[in-house]
């Protein structure tokens, strides 16, 4: 964990946190929707466009370096996902794109009447692309239903959603909507004990837990770097043999071996470069807070230590936020809320508030300097299964390892005022 008088010593690296808003500190709780990224980052991504800036496989220096690059970005990304090889990292513009990608892949092996199962606990972007292979190739999609009271998978339904024809099951390791953190290395167990691929949208952990791609089991998996603190970028893990065999869209020279067959166009050497920036980061968060001794060259290792300080400084956090949410009047917060069940979420908090929508209560924060995301945050499923999709959805706080306590404080109280009706005089302390 990271202590409280160590905090700043993070919090400097990240620039924009040095953001000033009527002369406060710009309070930034939408993580979720993207994160701020460290200054390795930036210079990572200035110095490729000094000096690398090429396309690949010239027969030119610069282009040589940006082919060198890509290589240790590959490397590394593996190291960072918990995949056995280079080779089975992808990368792409977004998540979304390189599930488009993937999905119409797969469809080309259906038959009609394969089944595929997504639940509504999910981002769109892991429920769209399989829906549409509905129509485009006659598949039968099941639904995981939620638990409407604290916002867990409905495990029974997921137990009748599978069945001999289940070719895919697409499942979200935690929820950007209400930061549920789902048992997904029991349902990759379960998928594959009838014989079906499963495709983990690891986005909205990342920036929150340790990646174990190859310990979970799963046949693909895909998280977004600028969710944990680098730059706008899609990551895909895919088991090797299914890189292989699966026939990808591709332009005819384009390479037909993993993952270039998979990486479409020229990709982006600038977030590429900053990647490896934001996994410089974490390395050194994992050795300067991670509690071990961890050996120069062991970069997983460093990287494991950095998300267990990560973990551990998010879990003081969640539960100071449980507090301080519940004690605003007239604040419903959705999800787990028991303080015994920390470990099941992740630090994102969706609520509502009495008698203000959430776009009133965001648009009160955003003029306050307190960034907040509202609505449906494209968990599209869930907040109509809540019954808030007419309501304008939920507010949204997402807390990482760079807010402090103080922060949340302020909040809670900005959520107070916002409460309170106008003309209300403020509870004065006896
Ligand atoms: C859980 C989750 N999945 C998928 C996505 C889509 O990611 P991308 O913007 O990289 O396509 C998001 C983005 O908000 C997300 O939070």
């Amino acid at each position: 964990m990271i202590p409280n008088d160590r905090l700043s010593q993070v919090r400097s690296r990240f620039p924009a946190l040095s953001r000033l808003h009527d002369g406060r500190p710009y309070l930034y709780l939408d993580g979720p929707g993207g994160t701020q990224v460290p200054r390795r980052t930036i210079e990572a991504m200035t110095a490729y466009l000094e000096r690398s800036n090429a396309n690949h496989e010239g027969a030119f220096p610069t282009s040589e370096e940006s082919d060198t690059l890509l290589a240790e970005a590959h490397v590394a990304a593996a190291t960072f996902l918990g995949a056995r090889d280079a080779d089975e990292v992808v990368f792409g513009q977004n998540m979304t794109t390189l599930t488009f990608a993937v999905s119409r892949a797969i469809g080309r092996t259906l038959r009609a009447g394969d089944e595929i199962v997504v639940t509504r606990l999910d981002h769109d972007a892991n429920v769209a692309p399989w829906l549409a292979l509905e129509e485009e190739r006659g598949a039968v999609v099941h639904w995981v239903e939620i638990r409407p009271d604290d916002c867990t998978l409905d495990m029974d339904s997921l137990e009748r959603a599978l069945g001999p024809r289940t070719r895919v099951v697409a499942v979200g390791l935690a929820s950007n909507a209400v930061g549920t953190v789902s048992p997904v290395a029991r349902i990759v167990e379960m998928a594959h004990d009838v014989g079906a691929w499963t495709y983990v949208d690891a986005v909205h952990a990342a920036p929150h837990l340790a990646i174990d791609a190859a310990a979970l089991g799963t046949d693909f998996l895909v998280c977004s770097p600028y969710k944990f603190f680098g730059p706008h970028l899609g990551l895909l893990y895919g088991r090797r043999e299914l890189l292989d065999s699966l026939a990808a869209y591709k332009v005819r020279p384009a390479s037909g071996e993993p993952p270039g067959k998979w990486e479409t166009g020229t990709l982006p050497g600038e977030s590429i470069a900053g990647l490896l920036g934001t996994f410089d980061y974490l390395e050194w968060l994992g050795r300067e807070f991670g509690g071990a001794e961890i050996g120069a060259t062991d970069r997983r290792a460093a990287l494991a230590a950095a998300m267990l300080a990560i973990r551990g400084t998010e879990r003081e956090l969640a539960l100071q936020a449980l507090k301080a949410l519940g004690e605003v009047p007239g604040l419903t917060l959705r999800g787990i809320t028991d303080p015994a069940r920390i470990e099941d979420r992740v630090p994102t908090f969706a609520f509502t508030l009495a008698g203000r929508t959430p776009r009133e209560v965001a648009v009160e924060l955003g003029r306050r300097g307190i960034a907040v995301w509202d609505g449906d945050y494209y968990a599209y499923e869930l907040i109509r299964a809540l019954g808030l999709g007419e309501s304008g959805g939920m507010v949204r706080v997402g807390l990482v390892h760079y807010n402090e306590p103080a922060e949340i404080e302020r909040l809670a109280e900005a959520l107070r005022e916002i409460a309170r009706p106008s003309g209300t005089p403020a509870p004065t302390r006896q």
